[in-house]
């Protein structure tokens, strides 16, 4: 099979880069190794940055978002048994939208499927060649059987354990880590909202974060050690935990539902620099990994093929690739502030299991400046809607 464009990964990064390069009308075929079922079902993070919710409207798929989304103006920060509000919309004159990645992958692939896209799902054994040539490709296998697709450019957007980064040679690329200690329980919760807007709680027994998804389903997390199982965790013992590091002074507690869901996610940080190597280009999780805190790692996918998608579009259509060849260097920008904002989240909200009595009080000190100094809100206002500037 020949296309121009060939994408490993049906991910948020793959899925609207097809659409993306579509719209140019440019070719593309997309490879995944689960099924449709398996993609569309997957539970991850739900914050919209304000320029994610500007492109899905661009490009006609900002419908549903909008329907069944909701859109939040501000958020709070919970620590000392108070709760404090950083007003997005006032700080900053942006907004943030709350719809489960899940959903925004249902739109995208009814939106291709809707445009006979070629998307092959449950492939096998994915290997890239000569992407150092003009003519690279990509092999897999689907039922059994060897396929073959030959394109002009292959972008990995397979996550951090797909094959695409291990394509660029070690030496021509530069890893950067950090792992953190602990990881995030999260729940879904068949319950009405606690809360008008997200609330993300320090507290001496860890963090935890109260999110939704609908009127009638909610996102809860909290901070818990990564090799913890969930079989360890009763519902009691979970809302046990919840409350005491959420419930406020002023008497607010969280409103307990029926549990369906429960999952615990590692944390860490990680940057692969450089993200192109000939005709491959790394995008999304592939490249890059945040923790959760702060819900980035959607919106930087997206804004990595967004970067893409000019420049792919301004070498079909003029001849050029000066866009593709500063392609690292454009989406690095904010891939390293994005790194920066999630670490210093992650840093200012967590229990450290070593942090001195020293360390705790630099914690709540700049929890108090973040909510009561309008600058320090708007720093961290501005990174949280994603319209932080970098030079
Ligand atoms: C959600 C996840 C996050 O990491 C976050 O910072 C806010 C909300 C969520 O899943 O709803």
């Amino acid at each position: 099979m020949r296309t121009q464009v060939g994408i490993i990964g049906a991910g948020p990064a793959g899925l609207m880069l097809s659409h993306l390069l579509h719209l140019q009308g440019i070719e593309s075929v997309v490879i995944e190794s689960r099924t449709r079922e398996e993609i569309e079902s997957t539970i991850r993070a739900g914050v919209l940055e304000q320029g994610t919710m500007d492109l899905l409207h661009e490009v006609g798929l900002g419908r549903r978002m909008a329907a069944e989304g909701t859109l939040h103006h501000g958020f709070e920060l919970a620590f000392n048994g108070t709760r404090h509000r950083i007003d997005l919309k006032d700080l900053t004159g942006h907004a943030i939208s709350v719809y489960a990645q899940h959903e925004v992958i249902k739109d995208l692939v009814a939106a291709r499927v809707a445009a006979d896209a070629k998307i092959v799902f449950g492939v096998v054994e994915t290997s890239l060649h000569n992407v150092d040539t003009e003519t690279p490709s990509i092999r897999y296998q689907k039922d059994g059987e060897e396929h073959s697709v030959e394109c002009d450019f292959v972008i990995g957007c397979d996550g951090s354990q797909g094959v695409s980064r291990q394509a660029i040679p070690e030496n021509a690329r530069k890893d950067y880590q950090r792992l953190y200690p602990f990881g995030w329980f999260g729940i879904l919760v068949e319950a009405p909202p606690s809360s008008d807007e997200l609330i993300y709680a320090r507290h001496e027994r860890g963090f935890a974060l109260i999110s939704t998804r609908s009127s009638t389903v909610q996102r809860m997390y909290f901070q818990c050690d990564p090799k913890d199982s969930v079989d360890n965790w009763s519902d009691d013992r979970i809302w046990h935990e919840m409350h005491a590091r959420v419930d406020q002074s002023d008497g607010w507690k969280l409103t307990e539902g029926r549990i369906f869901q429960k999952n615990i996610v590692g944390m860490r940080s990680f940057v692969s620099s450089v993200m192109q190597h000939g005709r491959l280009f790394l995008a999304g999780d592939a490249a890059h990994i945040v923790p959760p805190t702060g819900a980035k790692g959607m919106n930087l996918a997206i804004n990595d093929v967004r970067i893409l998608a000019d420049g792919l579009e301004q070498f079909y259509r003029e001849g050029k690739e000066d866009f593709l060849t500063t392609y690292s260097e454009t989406a690095l920008k904010r891939i390293w502030r994005a790194e920066h904002f999630s670490w210093w989240m992650t840093s200012m909200l967590h229990q450290f299991q070593d942090a001195s009595p020293f360390q705790q009080q630099m914690q709540l000190s700049e929890l108090s400046y973040v909510t009561a100094s309008r600058a320090a809100a708007t720093a961290l206002a501005e990174n949280y809607v994603g319209k932080a500037a970098t030079h």
